[in-house]
């Protein structure tokens, strides 16, 4: 009887191992790579601040959804900063006027967030929100065409 019971232990163990492992499976399916919006590869250091970017405007709209606006003007910040950071990497966006404009632009818009969300106005804070995301597109298509020449 003992023997029987440490049997059927055993075999829980090995199904519940194995269910572990399709768990682990369908997580890693969740995480894959950002497919490359841009047609050309992201060097490594370059990779983790572009996720966070894309990150930080989920975050945007997560606040927005949610009505909360600590996490929208958190987020917010976190965008003018990467923004602002992103210019010290790229060597040659510094010479690209609209680059640089779509940069500039992209700093006012986060910081005029981080506003509307301390002001708790939730409409201004998504009209703004749209014009980031528009932005993101934007500077994105300018580079693709830069690219292309
Ligand atoms: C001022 C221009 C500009 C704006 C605005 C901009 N990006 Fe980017 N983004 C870049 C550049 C440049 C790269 C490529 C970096 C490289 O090649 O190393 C990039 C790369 C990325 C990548 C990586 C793409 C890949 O190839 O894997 C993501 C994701 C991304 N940006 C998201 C965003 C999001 C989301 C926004 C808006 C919230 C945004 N970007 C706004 C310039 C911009």
């Amino acid at each position: 009887m003992n023997r029987r019971l440490w049997i059927s232990g055993g075999l829980f163990m090995v199904l519940g191992t194995f269910a572990g492992l399709r768990f682990n499976t369908l997580a890693d399916e969740g995480v894959r790579p950002i497919p490359n919006t841009l047609g050309r590869s992201v060097d490594d250091e370059s990779a983790p601040v572009m996720h966070a970017k894309l990150t930080a405007s989920q975050r945007v709209l997560e606040g927005l959804l949610n009505r909360d606006f600590k996490t929208i003007s958190t987020a917010a910040e976190i965008l003018s900063q990467l923004a602002v950071a992103a210019h010290q990497h790229q060597e040659q966006d510094r010479d690209d006027l609209i680059y640089e404009h779509f940069r500039t632009e992209f700093i006012r818009l986060s910081e005029q967030l981080e506003t509307m969300a301390e002001d708790e106005n939730l409409e201004g804070a998504a009209y703004v929100h749209q014009s980031l995301t528009a932005t993101c597109i934007a500077c994105h298509r300018h580079l693709r065409d830069r690219d292309a020449e």
